[in-house]
């Protein structure tokens, strides 16, 4: 099999990040399929895992780690990969974000997570036995008061305790991230975010980059109809200007979206449990966009979010009314 290169970022602390990453959101409908995808990924040239408690599917990761790394016979080790994590919005407290980490681990099997994020500003009710989405009985969502503040507080313990090499954001806006930065001991690295030629993020890009936090962007392709649920949704894939750029390079309508995010320093987690598209989408790193191709992609925004998550939009964090 061939083995691609994938190029890094560097961290505000020094570490090296992989720019593509499995992304792993929605997978666990065949966890053993998953597991061997997840091999093959690595043995195609990936590094970078990126999952979640919620995810339910870090068991399977695990095993696809152990069984890789033994079937390499010593050429692959724990330390050549970079796993991230994030702790669950029903974890926020400092006790239960310490519960969510241990059974993070325990499900990869590793006793350090190489990024571990605070997965939503947004804490739920904790300790209910209601699963990651408590609501009471007339349907209404169970929010907790606890502020992001002390999850994150939470990480930079965790991070002084070597369970994890560095640590970090997800889904926040610049607000959310600013309160961060003037408040924490240790730099957050890293704000993993939904950008897609529809939804360019600009603002936020810009002010993470100006202070040092890397970007990472989840369902970099626009998502799909089929795993969303939603016939409405427009299709990036499908956009003429980005298929007619990709005809220009011989590359694919995902291959164009994923280079064009690495040329803005923004790291690319593709979702895929299709060998071939999943060697696609790291095929990236043997060609360039030009300035004029750049400048066509970004007339392309239309502020359109996939993952809004609309129906958590009463909670006093939620992120996305303002940049
Ligand atoms: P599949 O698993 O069948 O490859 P996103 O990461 O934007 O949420 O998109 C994920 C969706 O895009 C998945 O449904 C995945 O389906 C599909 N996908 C992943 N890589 C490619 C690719 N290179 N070309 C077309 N579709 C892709």
């Amino acid at each position: 099999m061939e083995k691609i290169e994938i190029k890094n970022i560097s961290l505000n602390n020094g570490i090296e990040f992989p720019l593509v990453g499995l992304g792993t959101f929605r997978n666990a409908d065949d966890k053993k399929s998953f597991k061997e995808a997840v091999k093959y990924a690595i043995k195609s040239g990936y590094r970078h895992l990126d999952g979640a408690w919620l995810y339910d599917i870090e068991d399977a990761i695990g095993e696809a780690i152990k069984e890789v790394i033994q079937e390499s016979n010593g050429d692959l080790k724990r330390e050549d990969l970079f796993i991230v994590s994030k702790i669950w919005n029903t974890f926020h407290s400092r006790e239960a974000a310490r519960q969510c980490l241990n059974e993070i681990l325990a499900n990869l099997g590793t006793s350090y997570v190489d990024l571990l994020l605070v997965h939503w500003p947004m804490g739920f009710s904790e300790n209910l036995g209601m699963g990651p989405f408590p609501k009471d009985e007339q349907g209404n969502r169970l929010y907790s008061d606890v502020h992001y503040l002390e999850t994150y507080r939470a990480l930079e313990e965790f991070l002084k305790e070597g369970k994890a090499k560095s640590i970090g954001v997800s889904n926040f806006n610049i607000k959310q991230l600013q309160d961060v930065l003037d408040n924490c001991e240790i730099k957050p690295v890293n704000n993993q975010i939904e950008v897609t030629p529809y939804l360019q993020n600009d603002k936020l890009v810009e002010f993470c980059q100006k202070n040092g936090v890397v970007v990472s962007a989840y369902g970099p392709l626009g998502g799909s109809q089929k795993s969303t649920n939603r016939p409405d949704l427009p299709i990036v894939l499908e956009n003429p200007v980005i298929v007619n750029i990709g005809k220009k390079y011989g590359k694919t309508p995902a291959q164009i979206c994923l280079r064009w995010c690495i040329q803005r320093n923004i790291v690319v987690l593709p979702k895929s449990s299709n060998p071939q598209r999943m060697v696609q989408n790291v095929q990236i790193f043997d060609f360039e966009l030009s300035e004029q191709d750049m400048q066509d992609i970004k007339k392309l925004e239309q502020n359109y979010r996939v993952y809004s998550v609309e129906s958590l939009k009463d909670h006093k964090f939620y992120p996305f009314n303002e940049e």
